[in-house]
């Protein structure tokens, strides 16, 4: 399928992971894109294997200065994105009492001032017939020990997927969310937990999974180019769940 050629997409936290994924996809389906990280290695890796319809911009979604001057780094490639994904971010564990505030600014400026302002930012570059989808979680659902902070913030980011789509309406522009469950990531590195502890984690959380296994990161790129493509023109205001139905287990 060729359901994006001539189309530019914009995918922020796109050198690994879920963004990686996408990106590959979206160029499989003919399309640009240009992916976003905090560092000009991840970055020169992630283009390297991405190939020629691929360009980057070391940006990082927690500093307001960077995100500021995205849309004059994006508008080096092209003066319109046809498809915006939000997905830079990680989340941390850290139970109550030791969550200080520096855990709470990091996570609350990447995920939710990053959120905003990037879609204040590139909104200018985008018009009718484009979408805008944003990441969140499953933890929006549930209450999962030691992951308030992250979960709120995730929280604040579904929230944007309605008062985004309501203000988007009138320019033409969908708007949309993708949460996923558990998914096989580099995402567990920046949790502040030992390989160890990760390692102990996924093998615990496994069994509680109704398919028994973590998705893939191509699991969630399937539904946000669905989102993206024109096959979802009636879909605006929600979000699609990509979690094999954990966050329906009580
Ligand atoms: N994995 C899961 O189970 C899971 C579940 C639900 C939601 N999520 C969400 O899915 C999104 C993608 O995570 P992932 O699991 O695919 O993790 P990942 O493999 O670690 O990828 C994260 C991506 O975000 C980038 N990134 C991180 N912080 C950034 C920042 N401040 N500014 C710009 N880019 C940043 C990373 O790039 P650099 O390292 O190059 O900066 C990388 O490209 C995140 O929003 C995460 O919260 C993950």
């Amino acid at each position: 399928m060729q359901r994006f050629k001539k189309k530019f997409a914009l995918i922020t936290g796109g050198t690994n992971g879920m963004g990686f994924a996408t990106a590959q996809q979206f160029i499989n389906e003919g399309g640009r894109v240009i992916i976003t990280g905090r560092s000009a290695e991840t970055v020169t890796k992630a283009l390297a294997q991405l190939g020629e319809n691929a360009f980057g911009i070391v940006s990082n979604a927690g500093k307001m200065n960077d995100v500021f001057l995205l849309t004059e780094k994006v508008r080096q490639y092209t003066c319109h994105i046809d498809v915006l994904f939000i997905n830079a971010g990680y989340g941390k564990f850290a139970p109550i009492e030791f969550a200080d505030e520096a855990h709470f600014d990091e996570l609350f400026n990447m995920l939710v001032k990053g959120t905003f302002f990037t879609v204040q930012q590139i909104l200018p570059l985008m018009s009718d017939g484009s979408s805008i989808i944003l990441n969140t979680s499953i933890v929006t659902e549930i209450g999962m020990t030691n992951f308030s902070i992250y979960s709120a913030a995730k929280a604040a980011v579904q929230s944007f997927i309605k008062t985004f789509a309501a203000e988007c309406t009138e320019k033409g522009i969908r708007v949309n969310g993708v949460s996923p469950g558990y998914i096989k990531t580099n995402g567990f590195n920046n949790t502040g937990l030992s390989p160890e502890q990760i390692d102990g984690a996924i093998q615990s959380i496994i069994p509680t999974i109704p398919f028994k296994r973590f998705g893939n990161p191509s699991e969630i790129a399937n539904a946000v180019l669905f989102l993206a493509s024109g096959e979802a023109s009636y879909i605006h205001g929600t979000e699609i769940t990509v979690d094999a139905g954990i966050s329906i287990i009580r």
